[in-house]
């Protein structure tokens, strides 16, 4: 083992050495803790707002038993956490803030190692994003799963809200019954139990090679969690010993893995987003074409909600990702590294399949497309996204008259009305949703149908925005349109009534107006008026960055190391 950083604070003499360890020792730590062992940061997210994220001091403690056994010395610290359900107006809006705060944490103290943990939704990005940027020896720990939710003798699950609440607004659901249904939802511990973003995220986390094997799925509230969290305080001490650090995980190759994978397990589509930031603060080249060329082939495997009918914890009894990633086995890179210092091949080849209802094989999976796959034409230059496993087959392919709403307020305020022109094969367009427009890039991007096309028994239409979409949603939607319409590129000029081409098979997005009244239109626009004048929002609606290109800061990019080479005493 080299020299610890944290010895440029714990190992110093004099009054510095005095200052730097004086006042940690009024938490009662003895003065041999500061002579030469590893400290071990745990970087929490927990927080009573953030109610995914709830048990994560709880988590903390497992972790720090590790540590002490592995001879580390771990100190907690409070990161920014995002809740998803509770934050206004969106959590996207601070992913890149709180990314900021995880590695000025880092970065600033004496730290040698570093556990992450998330669970919520943005929780897991973000800090891995600030993590990257020191690219200190790091490994991650889900909070896990939530156990399936229960009304009146089934499951339920995240997925189930947007079809309660769509037989709620056609009077099929009582509101005594909605109301009931709130409390058997969330009835543990942990994320959101459906391949949302939160198990997404938990997945990307484990594909990449930087959690212990069986992070993604092992439930909040199973014993196993914490002996997980146990296993990994042992091992970052290990970690540090041996220097290994994030950048050595984080290859290009384990980029390929975690698309791959994603793909498999039908995950979110705020994958792409968050995928292609951390990409960014490593410095690991990878684009929106990336995503489309790594996942087309890929078979859906994990029959889990939305894609297909099983719950996160499901998968765990079933044999966890390590299994589905086994089915992988001969498109995946085996020969990456992980943190627990074998290779993903190593790592899988135990592995096995208990239930072939929630992981199939790649010869006979549950959908032989999945994956994301990334549209273009003249509505969107740099891309668009769709995920066909959540879409309806009959409308890959697709021609309709625009209807456009300006906002997603204009949506609120005509979605009902009985008067709206539209029919089921209009294309219903959302602009100003994308990161600047908005600004924050909400999940708004499955706006809910025409109550007048559901009275008429309708499933689902081409929707098309500049937002996101939750990762529990489902429908024919293209997300993330490049660039946005706040920008004033072609997305920002369509007009109701002109004719949009969907070819997912062609991988085209096409608006058949021609250039010249194209070019007539952009005379006449105008950028919105946000509002906003200070603060962060301004700064991020200064620098952030558009969806195919992850939606960083553009100062954020890369790393600044982990040296400080000042103090102020
Ligand atoms: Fe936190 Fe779904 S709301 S993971």
């Amino acid at each position: 083992m080299g020299k610890l950083r944290s010895q440029e604070w714990f190992g110093k003499e004099g009054k510095d050495g005095f200052i730097y360890r004086a006042w940690m020792k009024n938490q009662g730590i003895p003065h041999d803790e500061f002579e030469g062992k590893p400290v071990i940061g745990i970087c929490n997210t927990w927080s009573e707002l953030t109610p995914c994220n709830g048990h994560l001091r709880e988590l903390a403690e497992s972790v720090k038993k590790g540590v002490w056994e592995a001879g580390g010395f771990p100190l907690e610290f409070p990161v920014m956490s995002l809740g998803e359900t509770l934050m206004k107006p969106t959590t996207m809006l601070y992913r890149n803030l709180a990314s900021m705060d995880a590695e000025e944490s880092i970065r600033a103290n004496p730290i040698d190692g570093v556990v992450l943990l998330g669970g919520c939704d943005k929780t897991t990005p973000s800090i891995v994003m600030g993590a990257c940027s020191v690219d200190l020896p790091t490994v991650f720990l889900s909070g896990g799963p939530m156990l399936a939710g229960k009304h009146k003798g089934k499951n339920i699950g995240t997925t189930d809200l947007w079809k309660f609440s769509e037989a709620n607004r056609k009077g099929k659901l009582s509101q005594k019954e909605f109301v009931e249904i709130e409390a058997g939802m969330c009835r543990s511990n942990g994320h959101c139990a459906v391949m949302g973003t939160a198990s997404t995220m938990a997945c990307m986390v484990e594909s990449l090679g930087i959690t212990l094997p069986h992070n993604a799925a092992i439930p909040a509230a199973d014993s196993r969690r914490k002996l997980l969290a146990h296993l990994t305080g042992r091992r970052i001490v290990d970690m540090v010993k041996e220097d290994v650090k994030l950048s050595k995980i984080l290859t290009r190759e384990a980029f390929e893995n975690a698309i791959m994978v994603n793909a498999a397990i039908g995950g979110s589509t705020n994958f792409v987003v968050h995928l292609l930031a951390i990409a960014g603060r490593i410095g690991v080249p990878l684009d929106l074409n990336d995503f489309d060329k790594f996942s087309s082939d890929i078979p859906l495997l994990a029959n889990l909600q939305p894609s297909g009918e099983f719950m996160m914890e499901d998968l765990y009894y079933a044999g966890g990702l390590p299994a589905v990633m086994k089915e992988l086995n001969n498109l995946l890179h085996g020969k990456v590294l992980t943190v627990n210092g074998k290779t993903l091949g190593e790592n899988i080849e135990m592995a096995s399949c208990f239930d072939r209802n929630i992981i199939g094989r790649v010869d006979s999976p549950f959908k032989d497309d999945s994956g994301i796959v990334v549209v273009k034409g003249n509505l969107c230059p740099n891309g668009g996204i769709i995920k066909p496993s959540a879409a309806t087959p009959a409308l890959m392919q697709h021609k309709g008259k625009a209807f456009v709403f300006e906002t997603i307020e204009e949506y609120k305020a005509t979605i009902n009305s009985p008067d709206l022109k539209v029919d089921e094969t209009s294309v219903l367009i959302l602009k100003n949703a994308g990161p600047k427009g908005y600004p924050g890039m909400p999940e708004v991007g499955n706006i809910g149908l025409p109550k007048k096309m559901l009275d008429q028994g309708v499933t689902d239409m081409v929707r098309i925005s500049d937002g996101r979409m939750s990762g529990t949603a489902f429908g024919t939607v293209v997300l993330h349109v490049s660039p946005e319409s706040a920008l004033g590129g072609v997305f920002g000029l369509v007009k109701t009534g002109d004719l949009i081409e969907l070819n997912v098979p062609d991988r085209k997005l096409t608006l058949h107006v021609s250039d010249e009244e194209l070019e007539l239109r952009r005379r006449d626009w105008e950028a919105p008026n946000l509002g906003v004048k200070r603060g962060y929002v301004q700064m991020y609606i200064d620098h952030v960055e558009q969806a195919h290109e992850g939606v960083d800061l553009d100062f954020l990019k890369g790393s600044s190391g982990s040296e400080v080479n000042r103090d102020s005493h």
